[in-house]
């Protein structure tokens, strides 16, 4: 019988023992693995040999474990160094045995958190007691690290092999190995003669030339070899959803509007009729800049100022009245991080950034604001809002509430659902909210109103405006059916799922 070579060294190989794996079988023919498990798996194909597959687990010592090993754990120096200092007697000082324990930078914290959980003794207040029958010397975790190191890692718990992953200290990989056995046909193969045929895995401008290549025979590709998995770059689940919405909100008549992130309050807020006390004017709700701390007066139109205090202070129209709080220009000039794209929208709508716009008139914007949130499966502190206006001649809710429809249709998003809700910018004013495709909950994905003669007037706008407010990771989440927030981004993000998620429009 005539075979390729890598085939023929493999056969032989595999037939000097019964049951070879395909290390031992690569090392004894001088190929690489992943050759001799292509020829076998070629080999099992023409009925030759049999291919068994078994997982195994091994584990190895981080760069981490491995310091760790040789200079021991850093609880078990900081105890050592604890006991020489009297400690199992008198409480001393943290400060006095870092320097004695010869602990480092991260290290401190991590004896710290090791030490009272294995029992070495306990921290109070920054002192450290000793307990003077604990037994470094037999640290589980210590002694596990030496056998992995041996290779005697079947010796070592569950309990403690995962106490050391979850320390980084080792890692547990599972490796597919393969042994090969020759079958009967294979066996009788051997007994009548195996040689090697001459194939050709090229082809070379010789061959074609000299037309050799007509008479060689040419080795067959492996379709079904094992591959390493690549995960090749792609555009990121979310960035997808922007550029979709901007699609959409194009070919909806929308012109994209732009703007910066750091932004006066009196674009964010106090255009907007937000009173300077209101409660998501302090800190805790905005980041606040402190360097530098107040807007230029390029980007503050004096004219428009002017208008904007005299809303907050009277109000506006013949009957208006205002807030009659105190509204002052240098609490307007104060600098954040913007925490809703609304900011772009006063600056289009004031004809600051564009000049006076005539209606109608259709703007957007897919861009990131920050919030100082509690970060949690549905929050996060800086994300992306949709924002959006119109501007048009007897606008009313149905408007509103129609450009929804037709903007989540987009996305397959039906049965959108309104919830009246109170903007002191809108009147009125809306939430929205759509159903998660896995968990069936009701989530909120905007809120939206029509602009109040308060916002509209100062800003010499005389016809109705109506406008939103949409969260693009709320989009994204009822498009792929993401149930944490955090799996989209930030240091938390899933990368399977961005990786896997798929995104159909
Ligand atoms: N600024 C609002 C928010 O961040 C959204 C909104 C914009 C609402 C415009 C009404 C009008 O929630």
């Amino acid at each position: 019988m005539q075979l390729p070579a890598a085939q023929v060294a493999v056969l032989e190989a595999a037939s000097a023992t019964d049951d070879r794996t395909v290390d031992a079988v690569a090392s004894e023919v001088g190929e690489s693995p992943t050759v001799v498990t292509r020829a076998a798996f070629e080999l099992r194909d023409e009925g030759l040999l049999e291919v068994t597959e078994q997982v195994d687990e091994s584990v190895s010592l981080t760069e981490e474990g491995e310091t760790y090993r040789e200079d021991g754990l850093p609880e078990v120096r900081l105890y050592r160094a604890a006991m020489d200092a009297g400690a199992d007697e008198e409480a001393v000082e943290m400060g006095q045995l870092v320097g004695a324990s010869g602990l480092a930078g991260p290290e401190v914290q991590i004896a710290l958190s090791n030490f009272a959980r294995k029992g070495y003794g306990h921290i109070d207040g920054g002192a450290v007691s000793a307990d003077a029958d604990a037994a470094p010397d037999t640290d589980e975790e210590a002694t596990a690290l030496d056998a992995i190191a041996a290779g005697d890692a079947e010796t070592v718990d569950e309990d403690t092999l995962d106490a050391l992953e979850r320390r980084n200290l080792v890692v547990r990989e599972e490796r597919t190995v393969r042994s090969l056995l020759l079958t009967d046909a294979g066996v009788d193969a051997m007994m009548e003669g195996v040689n090697v045929a001459e194939t050709v895995a090229q082809v070379t401008p010789e061959l074609l030339t000299s037309g050799e290549w007509a008479d060689v025979e040419f080795t067959e590709y492996n379709v079904e070899a094992d591959a390493e998995a690549v995960t090749p770059a792609r555009k990121h689940v979310l960035r997808q959803t922007a550029d979709r919405v901007k699609d959409v909100l194009v070919g909806m008549g929308f012109q994209e509007m732009e703007g910066p992130h750091v932004d006066a309050e009196f674009w964010i807020n106090d255009c907007l009729f937000m009173p300077q006390d209101h409660p998501a004017r302090t800190h805790w709700d905005q980041f606040v800049l402190s360097n530098p701390s107040k807007m230029d007066d390029d980007d503050m139109p004096s004219e428009l100022v002017d208008r904007v205090a005299r809303a907050h202070r009277e109000g506006v129209g013949e009957d208006g009245d205002g807030y009659h709080s105190p509204w002052t220009e240098d609490v307007a000039r104060g600098l954040d991080l913007r925490g809703h794209t609304t900011s772009l929208s006063m600056r289009y709508l004031s004809g600051h950034a564009e000049g006076e716009l005539e209606p109608p008139q259709r703007w957007f914007s897919v861009e990131k604001v920050y919030r100082n949130d509690t970060l949690d499966a549905t929050h996060l502190l800086e994300f992306f809002q949709i924002e959006g206006w119109v501007m048009a001649e007897d606008l009313s809710v149905r408007d509103l509430m129609g450009t929804f429809t037709e903007f989540y249709e987009q996305f397959g998003i039906t049965g959108i659902e309104f919830k009246p809700h109170y903007n002191p910018y809108t009147e009125p004013s809306f939430e929205l909210f759509g159903r998660h495709p896995v968990t069936d909950e009701l989530i909120e994905i905007g809120n939206s109103g029509i602009f109040r003669p308060e916002v509209l007037e100062p800003l010499g706008v005389d016809c109705e405006v109506m406008a939103w407010g949409l969260a693009l990771e709320r989009l994204a989440m009822l498009v792929t059916g993401a149930e944490d927030i955090r799996d989209l981004h930030g240091t938390l993000a899933d990368l399977d799922f961005l990786r896997n998620a798929e995104v159909i429009y």
